[in-house]
């Protein structure tokens, strides 16, 4: 056994910028603000697995899925070993820690493109149309798989140690040098020539950085310069609704500032709380202040698209029974805009 040269250097670079990123996805996670910074981290990370996945194709001899993917029963094998204390010897990842590795590939996958999906969806104003609960799906399974990364990390890393230990060699060290005690019998770049080395390694680079530059400029990412104006996704749905539907009308939208419904608590309309004058500053019925609603008084309004769904939905609720359509919600901003 002699110190052999095992993981080349996109393998141990991405291994490395797995971390790193899944880090810093983690922290930038819950705040709203940090979302832009987040979602940008997710797609570098798309890019990377992305790049590992071809280079597991076309890369070093170790760094190939056909050099460490094994049929469970070998798996099983390579379990019981090591649980005698006995693991066999494999220059690259041993079969366990290859299950490890596809299923925290395939994890990662998941959580990136869920992310994307949510992140050009509804709740970020995104150009992404669909339904509120397909978005609200979509997010659990992103959010799950997150979840399921630091607990898969966790066994990743035991498994690492308690290899190390087994195998009376650094392993962790092994990820960032690059070498191990193998049997040298057959060196890293002995796949291929080194055109083929080359060409594979461009291809890897090219799918990675391709799609990553792609969804980039083709994305809109975060929440402010993301918001495609309320406006067209309101238009939209209003096609959506109805494929004869041409433009918002004021008027339509002023009717339904004032109309009168009858509810549980007698008579009221949005002129209500929002008083006959959009553009003055209204009270709700048990007296809080409501900031005045046309964006001419109040340019926060309507600046969230999110906010401004969740006040339609509850609101339209209170005054008509029922939330309001796409196509009336486009009417009352359209009124709105001309106060
Ligand atoms: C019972 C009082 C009440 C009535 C009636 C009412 N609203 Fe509101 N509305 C509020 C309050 C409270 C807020 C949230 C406080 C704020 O944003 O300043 C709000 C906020 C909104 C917003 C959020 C705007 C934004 O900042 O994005 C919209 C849209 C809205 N209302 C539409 C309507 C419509 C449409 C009607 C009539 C169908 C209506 N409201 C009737 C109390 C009311």
């Amino acid at each position: 056994m002699k110190k052999t040269k095992v993981w080349d250097l996109a393998v141990r670079l991405s291994h490395l910028l797995f971390g790193v990123l899944v880090l810093g996805a983690f922290l930038t996670s819950e705040e709203d603000d940090f979302i832009p910074i987040h979602t940008r981290l997710g797609l570098v990370l798309l890019g990377v697995v992305l790049f590992r996945v071809v280079w597991g194709f076309v890369g070093t001899k170790h760094a190939r899925f056909a050099d460490f993917v094994r049929s469970p029963k070998e798996v099983l094998e390579a379990l019981r070993g090591m649980m005698r204390g006995q693991p066999g010897h494999f220059v690259g990842h041993n079969p366990v820690g290859a299950v490890m590795v596809v299923t925290l590939l395939a994890t990662l996958v998941t959580v990136t493109v869920t992310g994307i999906i949510v992140s050009q969806g509804p709740e970020w104003s995104g150009p992404l149309l669909m339904s509120k609960s397909v978005a609200h799906s979509v997010k659990e399974v992103h959010e799950a798989a997150a979840w399921a990364l630091p607990v898969l990390i966790f066994f990743h890393v035991a498994g690492v140690l308690l290899s190390s230990f087994l195998e009376k060699q650094n392993l962790v060290a092994g990820m960032v040098t690059g070498f191990k005690r193998a049997d040298p019998s057959t060196p890293l770049g002995e796949t291929g020539g080194r055109l083929a080395r080359t060409a594979g390694f461009l291809t890897a680079v090219l799918v990675g950085l391709g799609v990553v530059l792609l969804l980039w400029r083709l994305m809109p990412i975060g929440s402010a310069e993301a918001a495609t104006p309320l406006l067209s996704r309101y238009e939209a749905g209003a096609r959506a609704e109805d494929p004869t539907f041409t433009r918002f009308d004021a008027a339509r939208g002023r009717a339904l500032y004032f109309e009168e419904h009858d509810g549980r608590t007698g008579k009221s309309s949005c002129a209500t709380c929002h008083t006959s004058d959009a553009t003055k500053t209204g009270r709700s019925p048990v007296g809080k202040i409501i900031d005045p609603l046309a964006p001419s008084a109040n340019p926060e309004r309507f600046t969230d698209a999110a906010k401004a769904d969740k006040w339609f939905d509850r609101n339209c609720k209170q005054v008509l029974g029922r939330t309001c359509t796409s196509r009336e919600r486009g009417d009352f901003l359209t009124y709105l805009d001309t106060l």
